[in-house]
């Protein structure tokens, strides 16, 4: 596990961007498709666009990715605007040639009675991929990876889990208040990111700073699933200088 600290986080994100546009480029030569795990949230949005970008001024293709995203509200329209699948479309989706079959988020409004068999099945579709070549996450107030919260297990799948009141509270402002925030999401559990070859975790700002220390720094503990990562073999923390401001 490693630590880069980039002097802001536009530049952390253009970095990260190049990775993924690197690893797609090298599975395209190579005849592969690139498995990528993504996230939403206001973290990785300088990635989107410098893909988009890229996409546009450099003619990268997405016709050989597949994705999966880490979570969705629940429950949730897709049409929502805060739906992690409306977000996907509006930052990344509708402005590369990824095919649309070719796309997975996690559907917010999948019956209550299916949820479980929806979860396994969405688990069994990322390992017949061969699992995740490379998996970007953010990292939230409470030490969440996608929206595995405290209590998280280190061999968690993908699941229905009740959020954090940390979480729903940051979550507030793009719902218009608290009681709109919903209380349970589908995500993708700590041991699927594990099966991921490569993470990369983002965190910008000085709000991430102390739950950035003690994911790093700290021992491991279901208290913060993002210590999990230290036993994960390649992942790379990605920062910006606050919030890599109370490492030691
Ligand atoms: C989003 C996700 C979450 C966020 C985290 C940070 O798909 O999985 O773990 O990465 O809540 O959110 P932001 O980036 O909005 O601070």
């Amino acid at each position: 596990m490693s630590a880069d600290i980039f002097r802001n986080a536009g530049a952390g994100a253009n970095w990260v961007a190049g990775e993924i546009a690197n690893l797609i480029k090298r599975k395209a030569a190579a005849g592969e498709q690139c498995i990528l795990g993504l996230a939403t949230g206001a973290t990785p949005i300088g990635v989107y666009t410098e893909l988009v970008r890229m996409h546009k001024e450099e003619a990268l293709s997405f016709k050989n990715v597949i994705t999966f995203n880490l979570d969705e509200y629940y429950p949730m329209l897709n049409g929502s605007a805060q739906s992690y699948n409306f977000y996907m479309d509006d930052v990344l989706f509708n402005h590369i040639d990824i095919p649309r079959d070719q796309v997975h988020v996690p559907n917010g409004e999948i019956d209550k009675e299916g949820i479980f068999n929806y979860c396994k099945q969405y688990e069994a579709l990322i390992d017949s991929f061969g699992g995740i070549d490379l998996q970007i996450l953010g990292i939230g107030r409470t030490g969440h990876i996608g929206f595995n919260e405290p209590g998280s297990q280190l061999d968690s799948q993908t699941r229905l889990i009740m959020l954090d009141a940390l979480t729903r509270r940051d979550a507030a402002k793009d719902f218009n208040g608290l009681t709109k925030v919903p209380k349970a999401a589908i995500t993708m559990g700590v041991g699927t990111i594990f099966k991921a070859k490569r993470v990369l975790l983002m965190a910008w700002g000085e709000g991430k700073a102390s739950i950035v220390k003690k994911a790093l720094e700290e021992s491991q503990c279901d208290a913060v699933p993002a210590s999990y990562l230290q036993r994960h073999r390649d992942v790379k923390f990605v920062l910006d200088v606050p919030a890599a401001s109370e490492l030691t």
